[in-house]
Parts: C-alpha cells; structure tokens; sequence
C-alpha cells in the first residue's frame, strides 16, 4: 500500500474538512467520492478532485480500488453505511458519534470483527500530537493520581429546525453531535468507563437535548464534571486535575496547547501547531494501522467506542430522548 486510496461516502460539511486533511497527506490519495447524487459529487470533485465519483453509496462501496471508505453522513446512517462497506470488504472510519446506540455499535463491531476489517470511530481530537505529551505528563504522574476530569463543549447552533444537529430522526441533539467530545476525553483520560453517570438536559422542540450537564463516578472514586451544548457557546476548555496539580487544555476539540501546573511550580505550556487542518492526523493513523495490517487502532479502540455509546445511551434515557425505531 504505497499510496493508500480513500473513498469519501456524503459530500456535507465535514467530508470537505476531511478531504482537506487528506491533501497534506503525501501517501494518502483521494480516490473516490460517492454521494446520493452524482450532482453533489461532482461539486465535491471541483474542489477535491478524485478519480472516481458515485451517485449512489452502493456503487461506491463495490468499488474494488478503494482500500477504505470514510464515512461523513448524518448519525442515523451510519450504522447502514458502515455495514454497506464492511460488506464489500472495505476498512472504514466513520465520523462520530458511531452510531445512533449501543446496539447498533455493538452490530457493526461484530460485523468488522468477523470480517476481519478495520474499523474506527471518527474521533479525531484524540489523533493531536499535544495528547501525547498530556498523556505523558499522565504516566508520570506529573499532577498526581487524577482524581477529576472537567471538559465542556457547546456553540450556537445557527440554522434552520430541520438542520440534522436537531433532527430527531437524523439523530441530533447536543450530545450525539459534541457531548461525545467530552465524554470521550474522560474516557481517555481514565482508560474505563464510569460505575454511575447521571446528566440533566434541557430539550429543544424536535426533542433533542440542546443543553446539558454530566456528571461521572469511576470505580476507583475519581469524577466528571461535563457539559455540552448546541445552543451556548461555551470555552471549550478541558481540566484534569490530580492531587498535585491541573492539566488545563484549551479548546480541547482543537488543541493546540496544554498547561501543566504542579502546585508550588511555575506553570509550563507546551505548544505543537497543528499541521494540515487536522484532520490528516486521524487519517495517518487510520493508514499506518492498515499498513500495520491491523483492524483496529490503539487510541480509539472498538471497545470504547461501544462502551462510550452506552454511557450515551444512558444518558438519553435519563433525558427521555428516544430516536424513531429504538422504542
Ligand atoms: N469530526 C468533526 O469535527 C465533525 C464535525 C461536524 C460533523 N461531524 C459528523 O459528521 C457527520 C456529518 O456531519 P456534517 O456536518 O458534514 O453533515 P452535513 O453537512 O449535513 O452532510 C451530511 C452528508 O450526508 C449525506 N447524507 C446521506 N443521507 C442523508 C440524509 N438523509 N440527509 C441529509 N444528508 C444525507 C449528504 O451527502 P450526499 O448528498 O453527497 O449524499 C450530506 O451532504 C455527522 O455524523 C457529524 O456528527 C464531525
């Protein structure tokens, strides 16, 4: 795999952000674009040019050239879209949140595993090279044992009520469309799941929540304090603390920096610029496990994946948000 040859399935706001990413990539080619509509693939091409466009994700997926196929649709396809691929024997990373719920995580995980694909989940925040200093500074217990994690994510949503961040039926709301940000990092930085999680959400008129708070408790007595939101901007800003000190991460969706203060030491700030518009780093992980011959990559774990989705789960059924045919 000299040159690994993507497929990008939906042409929305997102593929584009990612096909940009994919261009500062010397080894990565943009292969192969595929949508509901020939129209919108071609658009799509006029700015990422590819090889090969589609009018129908189907004709995509048969296409025996393509080594893997990202996935950029709303969240209630996912599941669907992903299976078309690992059908056709494709690898995929799909966009987060993964699917719509645990069940249908758990069906695509099974379905990958028996097939022998690669398969990840779209969390690109954890590709950043500054999470690998956080996560050094965590080895070396540089604050301390952790014993809390506080991240918020939220923006005002502008648009119309149809828009999929909304949609019920497209399975929006706050916390599939950035509430998954926040608890994946907590994930990351405890490496397991809480014993209890609880939220409280204020629901918007389709029925999605649109703004909330969770609360975590990990089996070992640590916390999260998280929040999310699609209709008030918030900073951003994720802080672990130990019992010597605070990791603070600024914009932690986009981070570029974090800041460790130990208690009676003068704070020090690291700095690593993203390169590309950083979207490439998941991509370039995406390819080396390929190159790798493996099926699934280190820092976003099937596992977790599946283990995130049921704490969403939990969350939206303290909440009553209920997506169509999960009754
Ligand atoms: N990682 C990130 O930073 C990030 C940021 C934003 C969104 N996302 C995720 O990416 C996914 C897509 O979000 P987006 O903002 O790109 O959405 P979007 O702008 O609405 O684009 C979604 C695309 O999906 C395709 N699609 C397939 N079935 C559709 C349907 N029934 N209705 C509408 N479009 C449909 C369409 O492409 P065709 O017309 O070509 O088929 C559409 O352009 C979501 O899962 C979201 O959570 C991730």
């Amino acid at each position: 795999m000299a040159t690994i040859k993507w497929a990008i399935m939906g042409t929305g706001t997102i593929a584009k952000s990612f096909a940009q990413g994919l261009d500062s990539l010397a080894d990565a080619e943009l292969y192969a674009v595929g949508s509901r509509y020939l129209q919108h693939a071609e658009q799509f091409g006029e700015r990422f040019p590819a090889q090969k466009y589609y009018c129908s994700y189907e004709a995509l997926a048969c296409d025996p050239d393509v080594d893997v196929v990202y996935i950029a649709t709303p969240n209630s396809a996912h599941k669907d879209n992903i299976l078309l691929c690992l059908n056709h024997g494709k690898s995929v990373l799909c966009e987060k949140p993964f699917t719509l719920n645990r069940h249908e995580t758990a069906e695509v995980i099974r379905v990958a595993r028996e097939k022998n694909l690669f398969l990840m989940e779209g969390m690109w925040t954890r590709f950043f090279p500054v999470y690998r200093q956080v996560r050094e500074w965590l080895d070396a217990e540089a604050i301390g044992p952790v014993r809390m994690v506080s991240a918020d994510f939220g923006f005002r949503r502008e648009g119309p009520a149809e828009d999929r961040k909304v949609g019920l039926h497209r399975g929006g709301g706050a916390l599939m469309d950035v509430g998954v940000y926040p608890i994946s990092f907590a994930s990351w930085v405890f490496r397991q799941a809480p014993s209890t999680i609880t939220g409280v959400a204020s629901l918007y008129e389709t029925g999605v929540d649109d703004l909330s708070a969770m609360t975590l408790l990990y089996p070992d007595g640590q916390v999260a304090v998280l929040s999310c939101s699609i209709n008030t901007p918030t900073q951003k800003e994720a802080r672990i603390i130990g019992n010597k000190g605070t990791i603070v991460i600024p914009e932690f969706s986009k981070a570029i920096s974090a800041t460790l203060a130990v208690i009676g030491e003068a704070p020090v700030t690291v700095t690593f610029p993203l390169e590309g518009n950083g979207y490439n780093y998941q991509a370039a992980a995406v390819m080396a496990c390929l190159r790798a011959g493996k099926t699934e990559c280190e820092l976003m774990p099937l596992d977790e994946s599946l283990a995130i989705m049921a704490q969403m789960d939990e969350l939206r059924r303290q909440w009553g948000v209920v997506f169509p045919g999960e009754r």
